[in-house]
């Protein structure tokens, strides 16, 4: 006699209070949604947009009575995926049984950056839109461990209650996951699971500058030291958007400069064509650190190493790496720019002071809470030279814009750092002075043109951009230098 169980399909319902929602979405878009979002009263509810459709109701009651067949019996699932013709039907049981459960909303929600996930309590998101939310889904204890191994499992990362700290990258939606699995360690009570996605398309330094992140001034000048290599160091705290930052200045260097970068999972995206990406390998017996990869970069001889985030020893190797030369993008976890230094020459870090006297521009990330629940990105420059901090691009809380800072009339002429790039390059400061101006107009001009084509800045595409700025450039310096001499 064989004993058959119900399988069952779970489904996402419509809460009751969700009539006069304050706004409602559909996920991944309205024509054919997957999800219906609403937002109320602060609240995130989530639920399947099949809920509102009878007929499909019917037919997921007519594939609950074939399911035990497929996924217990001899059939294989595949072959009941086939057969469904609804693409919301079929999501809904692949993500149940192959995927990942309710996270798959949240996952193809665009506007959610991260996902909370702690058994028995709602799951916490943060909105892009409306900061931290809490949701209408709680998963049990049990179901957030299976969501945490069919994670770490499509990773191909060890978790168990042996291994139960874990950090990867998704592979299907590349989103960033940390676990700290149920084990003696949270005395077999706890499991957390912290999902935070990647924005699909880098963005853009001309995106960046239409919110407002940066000033045009800010980022000419920001371009101006990464094309000189000029070591730019992004600090900031956590989630302040330091990574977005420096994939965008990464397009910012020139399209034929090699590039390696290190990093611990694979966040950053480089316009160029010669870039080397690599990542530490933290298990098995033959471990890769920064320190290695760092060190590799140097021997290969390119132009420019950028570093996920200098933390430990690694950050000697970076030193070193500097002193000979190589331009240098990096994130810093750290409240200031002196905070950074001082961690930096202390131990366990002790960098060479050296090189400390090399590091004179710093990008501070702030994220500013404008009006209650609605965050603004507000990157400020600062530079550090003999010890002493000028602030450069600073905000100004009255007009929420990035300002230069008046007592800097000129930058290129009053920075004493900018005569390494004078001595290093055969330059002068009223060349680089012009190339400062040039770099400013494309920047304009560049972003005018994106905002006609598009007012949400998509396109141009990341990976277009060094060339667009680039080609830009060279049109103003020449048409600049045409102008003082004909004068
Ligand atoms: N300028 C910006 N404007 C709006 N949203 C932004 C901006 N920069 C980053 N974000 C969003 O904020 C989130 C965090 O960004 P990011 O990963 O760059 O931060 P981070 O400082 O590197 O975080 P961590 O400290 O964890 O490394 C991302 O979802 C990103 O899309
Ligand atoms: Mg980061």
């Amino acid at each position: 006699m064989s004993i058959k169980f119900d399988v069952k399909i779970k489904l996402l319902w419509k809460p009751v209070n969700t009539d006069n929602c304050e706004e409602e979405y559909f996920i991944p878009s309205k024509n054919k949604p997957l999800y219906i979002v609403c937002i109320n009263n602060g609240n995130y509810i989530v639920y399947d947009a099949v809920v509102r459709d009878p007929q499909a109701m019917e037919e997921i009651r007519k594939l609950e009575e074939k399911l035990y067949d497929f996924i217990v019996g001899e059939k294989s699932l595949v072959d009941l995926l086939d057969s469904i013709q609804d693409t919301r039907l079929k999501h809904i049981i692949e993500r149940q049984f192959i995927g990942y459960g309710v996270l798959e909303a949240f996952l193809l929600d665009p506007n959610i950056i991260n996902a909370h996930i702690m058994a028995n309590k709602p799951i916490q998101v943060i909105h892009r839109v409306h900061g931290k939310m809490e949701t209408n889904i709680t998963l049990s204890l049990e179901d957030v461990k299976e969501l945490a191994l069919r994670l770490a499992a499509r990773a191909g990362k060890p978790l168990s209650e042996a291994l139960p700290l874990a950090s990867f990258i998704e592979p299907r939606y590349e989103a960033r996951v940390t676990v700290i699995y149920s084990s003696d360690i949270t005395m077999r009570r706890d499991i957390v699971v912290d999902v935070r996605k990647q924005p699909e398309k880098p963005w853009t330094i001309l995106k960046l500058i239409h919110y407002g992140s940066l000033s045009i001034e800010e980022a000419a000048f920001l371009w101006l030291m990464v094309k000189y290599k000029v070591p730019v160091i992004i600090v900031g705290e956590i989630m302040t958007g330091k990574t977005t930052l420096a994939t965008a200045l990464a397009s910012l260097i020139p399209p034929d400069a090699r590039v390696l970068t290190a990093e611990d999972a694979p966040e950053f995206r480089i316009p160029t064509l010669y870039w080397t990406r690599t990542m530490t390998r933290e298990f098995g017996e033959h471990k890769v650190t920064f320190f290695d990869l760092i060190k590799s970069g140097v021997r290969l001889s390119v132009d420019y190493i950028i570093v996920g985030e200098i933390r430990g020893e690694e950050a000697r190797e970076w030193a070193h790496s500097i002193l000979l030369g190589h331009g240098a993008i990096t994130t810093f976890h750290a409240e200031s720019p002196e905070s950074a230094l001082l961690r930096l020459l202390s131990p366990p870090i002790s960098v060479d002071p050296q090189v400390i006297a090399l590091l004179n521009v710093f990008v501070k990330t702030n994220v500013i809470e404008r009006t209650p629940g609605k965050k603004v990105f507000r990157h400020e420059v600062y530079t550090i030279e003999g010890g002493r901090t000028t602030p450069l691009y600073i905000y100004d809380p009255l007009t929420d814009k990035i300002i230069q800072n008046p007592d800097v009339k000129n930058p290129i002429y009053d920075l004493r750092f900018i005569e390494r790039i004078v001595l290093a390059h055969r330059v002068s400061r009223e060349m680089l002075h012009v190339e400062y101006q040039a770099m400013r107009k494309a920047l304009e001009e560049a972003y005018m043109e994106a905002l006609s084509k598009d007012p949400l800045l998509e396109t141009p595409d990341y990976m277009e951009i060094p060339v667009i700025l680039y080609s830009k450039l060279s049109k103003y310096i020449t048409l600049m230098h045409s102008t003082t001499s004909q004068k």
